[in-house]
C-alpha cells in the first residue's frame, strides 16, 4: 500500500519543525496536562466511529428523502462535514448524538477549498454528487503529515464507471458522458485496497445502470456500514466485508434510519490505556470482530482479555515486547500503531514495529524519545526498547493518532505531561479527557 505514494522527506522535516516550534519557544498554545502514574478502574463509553459517520453522512447525498443517523461522535471533522454538505444544499440537524441529513434541494457541486482544506473525507462527495447532479467539482484534499495520499484509484473507479474525470488547477472535475443520466456498471481492480476508493466508488455505483464489481476492495468495518447503509437505503450491494464486492445498481434510493457502528480506533486507544497504566478497565461498546489483529497482540503483550458480544474486559499484567506490522484489515491498523508504540515503549523486551501502510506515519518517534523512551528508527522500522518508566515532557501530537500516543505516554510517565496539537486530538476523539478523567485519570485542558 505506500508504496503506491511518493514521500518528500524535506517537506516533512520541515512540518515537524514548526510543529516543535512553539513548546521550544515558550510560547503558549492550548495543552493538556496529563498526570502520570493513576491507575484506571471501571468501564469507559466508546462513541460511534468518525471514520464511519464521515462517509454516512455522504451517502445522504444520494437520496431526497431524509437519512438519519445515530451513534455520530460530536468532532470538529463531522462538523467540518456538516459545513460541506450545508454549502452543497443538504439541511442537516443534529439532536444529541443522532444526525438528520435531507438533500432533497442540492444546489451546488463544488464545495469550496476552504471547507475541503484539511478534511480528506471531503472527497466522498464526488460519488454522491457525480449520480445526483450529473457532475461534481472537488477541491483535492491534498497531502497530510503522514503521507502524499493521492486519489488515483477513486479516480480510476469513476472512470471505469463512465464519468469524465479531469484534475485541473487543484480540482477533480468529474461529469457524466455525452447524455448520459446515470453511470454504467463496470468490472474494476484497485491496485491497492484503499478504503477511500472503495467507498467512492460504491457510493457511485449504487444508482449506476447495471452491475458493477470491485475486485481488491477494501474490507475494513467501515466500508461494510457503509454498505449496510445504502442497502438499507435500497442499494443492492453484496460481499462487502469481503475482497470481492458486488452492486447491482438501482434508479433511485429512500431514506432510513440508521446507527454508527462504535469507534473501533477509539476502543483500542482505551485498551491500550489501560495496558500502559496496568489498570483495570471495561470497554464497551465494541465489535470484537472489528479489533481482532489488536486483540491478539494485546494477548502477546501477556494482557488477559474477557471478550463478550459488546464489551472487552482487560487485566494486564507485566507488558512483554511484540512485533506489530500495519496491514488493511484485518491486519494490524495504521490507525493504532502510535498509540500500540507508547505501550511498548514500556515493554520488556525489545519490540519492532513496521508501518507498511503510510509512508510517514513515525512522527510520534521523536516526542516519544523525548519523555525517555529508547527507540530507534530506520525507514518505517522502529525498534523499540522497553524502558522501565517513561518521563513527562512537554511534546506535540503532530497528527490525530499521534496525539493519542502523547495522551496515553503521559499517562505512564512520571511527572505531568504537556500535549499540545489538541486540533488534531479533538478531529477524533470525543470528549477523551472527560471520559478518561471518569475511569481515574486526571487530564486537565488549559487554553494557553
Ligand atoms: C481511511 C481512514 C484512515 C485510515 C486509512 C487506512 C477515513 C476517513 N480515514 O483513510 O483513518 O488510516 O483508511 O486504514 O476513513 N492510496 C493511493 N491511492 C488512492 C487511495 C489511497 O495510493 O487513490 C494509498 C494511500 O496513499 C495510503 C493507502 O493507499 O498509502 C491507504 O489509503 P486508504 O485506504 O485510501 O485510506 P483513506 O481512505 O484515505
Amino acid at each position: 500500500m505506500g508504496s503506491c505514494c511518493q514521500y518528500d522527506s524535506t517537506i516533512c522535516f520541515l512540518e515537524n519543525m514548526l510543529t516543535a516550534a512553539p513548546v521550544s519557544q515558550g510560547i503558549s498554545k492550548p495543552h493538556l496536562d496529563v498526570e502520570g502514574g493513576l491507575r484506571l478502574s471501571g468501564e469507559i463509553t466508546v462513541s460511534g466511529a468518525k471514520n464511519s459517520a464521515l462517509v454516512l453522512m455522504t451517502a445522504a447525498l444520494l437520496t431526497q428523502e431524509a437519512v438519519n443517523l445515530e451513534n455520530v461522535p460530536d468532532l470538529s471533522d463531522i462538523e467540518g462535514m456538516r459545513k460541506i454538505l450545508t454549502s452543497l444544499g443538504v439541511r442537516v440537524n443534529r439532536t444529541n448524538n443522532s444526525l438528520t441529513l435531507k438533500a432533497d434541494k442540492l444546489f451546488h457541486c463544488q464545495p469550496s477549498y476552504e471547507l475541503v482544506n484539511g478534511l480528506r473525507a471531503s472527497f466522498f462527495c464526488i460519488g454522491p454528487l457525480l449520480s445526483r447532479l450529473g457532475k461534481a467539482q472537488i477541491p483535492l484534499p491534498g497531502g497530510c503529515r503522514i503521507g502524499a495520499r493521492p486519489v488515483d484509484e477513486h479516480i480510476k473507479g469513476l472512470k471505469a464507471l463512465g464519468a469524465l474525470v479531469n484534475v485541473e488547477h487543484g480540482v477533480v472535475s468529474a461529469a457524466m458522458r455525452g447524455t448520459n443520466q446515470r453511470l454504467k456498471g463496470n468490472y474494476l481492480l484497485l491496485d491497492c485496497p484503499s478504503v477511500g476508493a472503495t467507498e467512492t466508488v460504491l457510493m457511485a455505483a449504487v444508482l449506476a445502470e447495471g452491475k458493477t464489481v470491485i475486485d481488491n476492495a477494501a474490507q475494513e468495518p467501515e466500508v461494510q456500514d457503509l454498505a449496510q447503509l445504502l442497502n438499507t437505503m435500497g442499494a443492492r450491494i453484496v460481499g462487502a466485508g469481503t475482497k470481492t464486492i458486488s452492486i447491482e445498481g438501482v434508479e433511485k434510493l429512500h431514506g432510513c434510519n440508521y446507527r454508527v457502528i462504535p469507534d473501533r480506533i477509539e476502543a483500542g486507544t482505551f485498551l491500550v490505556a489501560a495496558a500502559i497504566t496496568r489498570s483495570k478497565l471495561k470497554v464497551s461498546p465494541v465489535v470484537p470482530e472489528h479489533l481482532s489483529a489488536v486483540l491478539q497482540k494485546l494477548k502477546d503483550t501477556g494482557c488477559k482479555l474477557e471478550i463478550h458480544n459488546e464489551s472487552i474486559t482487560i487485566s494486564p499484567e507485566s507488558i512483554h515486547a511484540v512485533d506489530i506490522t500495519t496491514q488493511p484489515f484485518p491486519g494490524f491498523p495504521t490507525d493504532l500503531q502510535a498509540p500500540f508504540m507508547a505501550l511498548l515503549c514500556t515493554a520488556k523486551g525489545t519490540s519492532v514495529v513496521t508501518e507498511k501502510v503510510y509512508e510517514n506515519r513515525m512522527q510520534h518517534v521523536a516526542e516519544l524519545q523525548r519523555m525517555g523512551a529508547a527507540i530507534r528508527i530506520q525507514g518505517n522500522t522502529a525498534l523499540i526498547e522497553g524502558v522501565p518508566q517513561l518521563s513527562a515532557a512537554p511534546v506535540v501530537g503532530s497528527d490525530l493518532r499521534a496525539a493519542a500516543a502523547m495522551v496515553l505516554a503521559g499517562l505512564a510517565a512520571k511527572g505531568t505531561t504537556r500535549i499540545e496539537g489538541l486540533n488534531h486530538l479533538d478531529r477524533g476523539y470525543e470528549a477523551l479527557e472527560k471520559k478518561l478523567n471518569n475511569v481515574g485519570t486526571h487530564i486537565i485542558r488549559r487554553a494557553n
